[in-house]
């Protein structure tokens, strides 16, 4: 295979130079579909992106409701911009025999699960995040200037949603208890697929069959890494954001604090609220729990039980 230096270079501009990788390559790259083009060519960023910590995290179950409520909003404005520019480019023909708005569109789905965790006026509550608004706009341009390249943002969105997305679905049921009947989790349910490994097959067939020369097809590799690298700025961001949210209780967890965590999670803390009386005075929860963790007392309080009980049996034989 000819090394970079050795690229020939009569009549070949100098990017063309730089992505050229020897005529191996192209003959490889020219007999595969674009399909098989884009599962090796973001493989790398697939890995990477389940590896970032924000999805490692979520897959363990560790992820609190806030959080999720933060991601959810991350999709509604993703699929927004996404479905927005598709709408726009339905009869484009880089575009049109992908366009399956009933079986894949998820922003009313979105809609849904935003109105469940935000209430009715959650248009007002919520705000884009910077990275996304980052890939808010890059999909936008693309729809608008390079309508080739919306296929690579497509591909890395539903064919992710349809794969791994319903791992992710079962795990915040479970974790954050949310319905089985589907409120806050419609996002992940694809009413109008049947069997999302043949509407995959399909998916892939559709996207062979565009009528596209090799320049673009490496172009919409090369736009499905970004939108994989724009998933992860997002993933990252959702990672920070957690680590300053507060930890949400375990089960049977008492809502108490002891003067270190989250000091709202305090009920007297609740009471107070708007008198701005907490701060700097004895909390009373805090104090009782305080007084309940010394081992003498707890001696006595022992003590104090079995004696009761003692009493009582006594007086009902
Ligand atoms: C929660 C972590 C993830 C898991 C467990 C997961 C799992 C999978 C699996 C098993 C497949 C293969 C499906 C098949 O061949 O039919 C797949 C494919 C895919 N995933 Fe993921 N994934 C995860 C995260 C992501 C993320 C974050 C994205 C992008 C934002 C993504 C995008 C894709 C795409 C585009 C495909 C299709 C690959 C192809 O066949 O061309 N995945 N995923």
């Amino acid at each position: 295979m000819l090394s970079e230096l050795e690229t020939p270079s009569d009549g070949v501009d100098e990017s063309e130079k730089k992505s050229y990788r020897g005529p191996e390559w192209e003959n490889h790259a020219k007999k595969m579909d674009l399909s098989e083009l884009l599962k090796e060519g973001t493989k790398e960023s697939h890995d990477r992106a389940e590896n970032t910590q924000f999805v490692k995290d979520f897959l363990k179950g560790h992820i609190k409701k806030d959080l999720f409520k933060l991601a959810t909003t991350a999709l509604y404005f993703t699929y927004s911009a996404l479905e927005e520019e598709m709408d726009r480019n339905k009869d484009h023909p880089a575009f049109t025999p992908l366009y399956f708005p009933t079986e894949l569109h998820r922003k009313e789905a979105l809609t849904k699960d935003m109105e469940y965790f935000f209430g009715e006026e959650w248009r007002e509550k919520v705000k884009c995040s910077e990275a996304t608004q980052y890939y808010v706009d890059r999909i936008h341009y693309v729809g608008q200037h390079e309508p080739e390249l919306l296929v690579a943002h497509a591909y890395t969105r539903y064919m992710g949603d349809l794969s791994g997305g319903q791992v992710l679905k079962k795990v915040a049921q479970r974790v954050l208890k949310l319905p089985t009947t589907g409120e806050g989790t419609q996002f992940y349910v694809f009413e109008n697929v049947d069997n999302a490994q043949q509407f995959k097959q399909f998916y892939r067939a559709r996207m062979n069959a565009l009528e596209l020369d090799l320049k673009t097809k490496e172009k919409i590799v090369e736009e499905a890494n970004r939108a994989f690298e724009y998933n992860m700025q997002i993933f990252n961001e959702l990672d920070k954001a957690g680590s300053l949210l507060a930890t949400e209780p375990q089960d049977g967890e008492l809502l108490v604090h002891d003067g270190k965590g989250d000091v709202r999670k305090c009920p007297y803390y609740a009471g107070q609220q708007g008198k701005g009386a907490h701060e700097g005075s004895a909390c009373p929860f805090k104090n009782i729990t305080a007084l309940l963790r010394q081992p003498n007392l707890q001696l006595v309080l022992a003590a104090v039980v079995a004696l009761a009980s003692g009493l009582m049996a006594w007086y009902f034989m």
